[in-house]
């Protein structure tokens, strides 16, 4: 069976929105932490206006502070060329570049709709693309958005697949598609995946689910019956967007880990290693997070019988 490839998003979705600052010295011991663990990506920070996100602001400090490890590729959000330049002079490998899929949340996220999104996106291509550096950048796109958005409701399919073309005809190489705000549902997953993967069958698709709304695993799993492979998610269920109400946070990593491999569907992560990771979060945020593996345990877990 085909080895999963998991993106972990958490010190980026996750400590974007945290009611306090992460230190730095923090993010990198917990990203270290995360990368001896089987992951194959890390979206590490966001090259981001400190004004709009200003948890984020240390994303230099962070990129040039942790160990870089063989196989783990380290991918950044970026949201315009400033952004984009400040990201390659960190010698990062990927690049996520964001959109939405809608008017609405596009203008209230990044102050730009859609096409003007698009525009953007062939400046930062560009701008990639002609960066002197050693190594070749993988270029994502993420859209937001992509199953319904918070202000205008539903989002078509037909437009959605009309902006992933756009951005492919820009020359991005690979299309997360998120769930900003757990408005997805097994079935609409199911065919968002195979009308995406039938279209762009070269395409590397990516989903990014949030569980506001509990079904961050059961779309997770629609989307794999539908054939994907690539897979965002959170440390301890942390995330979501500053800029929709009510955000809430991604899908588990331990818990999608886990689920993947209590059915036999290799993920190439330790589950182990990525649930001590995540009991160090608590600490990190000062809070309980969402996980629920971290909690219960393994399904192999046994207890003690009760005293008669
Ligand atoms: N990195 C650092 N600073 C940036 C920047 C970047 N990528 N992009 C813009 N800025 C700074 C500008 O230098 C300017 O600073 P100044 O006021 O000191 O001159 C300020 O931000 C405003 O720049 P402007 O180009 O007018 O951008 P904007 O105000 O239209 O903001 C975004 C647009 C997208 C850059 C901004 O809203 C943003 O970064 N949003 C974050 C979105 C996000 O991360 N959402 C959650 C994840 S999806
Ligand atoms: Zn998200």
């Amino acid at each position: 069976m085909t080895q999963l490839q998991i993106n972990e998003v958490a010190p980026r979705d996750g400590f974007q929105v945290e009611a306090t600052f992460v230190p730095t010295a923090d993010k990198v011991r917990l990203i270290d932490a995360l990368s001896a663990t089987g992951l194959a990506r890390i979206e590490a920070t966001s090259f981001v206006s400190p004004k709009a996100i200003p948890h984020l602001r240390d994303a230099t400090e962070v990129v040039a502070g942790i160990q870089r490890c063989q196989g783990v590729a380290i991918t950044v959000l970026v949201p315009n060329v400033k952004g984009a330049e400040r990201a390659l002079a960190c010698d990062v490998d990927e690049v996520n570049l964001v959109m939405s899929a809608s008017d609405s949340h596009g203008l209230a996220n990044l102050r730009m709709k859609p096409e003007q999104s698009l525009e953007q996106f062939a400046a930062i291509v560009q701008a990639v693309r002609a960066h002197p550096g050693g190594r070749e950048v993988f270029i994502n796109a993420s859209l937001s958005t992509s199953f319904g958005c918070p202000f205008e409701g539903e989002v078509p399919e037909a437009r959605v697949l009309e902006l992933v073309e756009g951005q492919l005809a820009l020359g991005v190489q690979g299309v997360t598609l998120c769930d900003t705000t757990g408005m997805a549902n097994p079935a609409q997953v199911a065919r968002l995946c195979g009308a995406a993967q039938a279209r762009f069958p070269d395409t590397p698709f990516t989903l990014h689910f949030h569980n506001t709304r509990g079904m961050g695993l059961a779309n997770a799993l629609a989307a794999w019956q539908a054939g994907i492979l690539r897979f965002d998610a959170s440390l301890g269920g942390l995330g979501g967007c500053p800029y929709a109400p009510d955000a809430t946070g991604n899908v588990c990593t331990e818990d999608l880990v886990h689920m993947f491999e209590q059915m036999g569907v290799p993920t190439g992560v330790d589950l182990d290693a990525l649930l001590a990771a995540s009991a160090m979060l608590p600490s990190l945020v000062g809070h309980d997070t969402p996980g629920q593996v971290v909690k219960a345990g393994k399904a192999n877990r046994r207890y003690q019988m009760p005293p008669r």
